[in-house]
């Protein structure tokens, strides 16, 4: 998730100015993606407040052991954020629920806030995410260790995409680019990528259509 962390930046331009709150939902049994989240917003701007929330008293009581400001929480009820993310937490839960808990973490966003909500694969070293918010997109990320081709995003897609044939074209589109493309899984990933490259291995592709 590191990389996602470096991304922050072009993904939520209004993290780097003024004070402002940033919420982590979903902590985790060890609290360190929160930890290096933490650690990315200081570096970008120390006016920055990172909450961590998870529905898990004990989870959170480690988490403020370890330096954290976090509390119990879950999807409502959260304090006015400029960003929030949510990763690998609505993945356990019934895609009837997705739609009532986008829009209450979009409801706790601040004007120009932006909502990160997805599933990395069980190392984080790729990923996909919903960036909701003013422009509604779909963030693919992979930082290469598993080399690089379309269908390993098939798996860790956020929880309402699962078996949708939402991202059918989309992954048949990319599918004929990467066969039809040469070098390395870099520069495979950057001949094919659908939608607007942000990093070596980021693409940002528009919101697909609602089911
Ligand atoms: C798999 S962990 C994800 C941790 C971290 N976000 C990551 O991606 O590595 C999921 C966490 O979400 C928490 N959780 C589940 N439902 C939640 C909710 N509605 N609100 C906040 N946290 C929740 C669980 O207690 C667990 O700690």
């Amino acid at each position: 998730m590191r990389c996602l962390d470096a991304l922050l930046p072009a993904l939520c331009p209004g993290l780097s100015r003024g004070p402002g709150r940033v919420v982590e939902l979903g902590l985790g049994s060890m609290p360190w993606t929160s930890l290096e989240l933490s650690e990315a917003l200081r570096r970008l701007n120390p006016e920055l407040a990172l909450l961590a929330v998870d529905t898990d008293p004990e989870r959170v009581r480690l988490a403020t052991a370890m330096g954290l400001e976090a509390r119990t929480g879950g999807f409502g009820g959260l304090p006015r954020s400029r960003l929030i993310r949510c990763m690998n937490v609505l993945r356990q839960y019934p895609v009837d629920a997705v739609e009532r808990a986008h829009s209450l973490l979009i409801e706790a966003l601040e004007p120009g806030g932006v909502l990160l909500e997805g599933t990395t694969d069980k190392g984080g070293h790729h990923g996909v995410a919903w960036v909701l918010g003013a422009e509604p997109g779909l963030l693919f990320w992979t930082d290469f260790t598993r080399g690089f081709a379309p269908r390993m995003f098939q798996g860790p897609l956020p929880r309402d995409l699962w078996r949708s044939g939402r991202l059918d074209v989309l992954f048949a589109d990319w599918t004929a680019r990467w066969e039809a493309s040469q070098g390395t899984p870099r520069q495979r990933f950057l001949a094919s990528a659908p939608g607007r490259v942000l990093a070596p291995g980021v693409v940002l592709s528009p919101a697909p259509d609602p089911s």
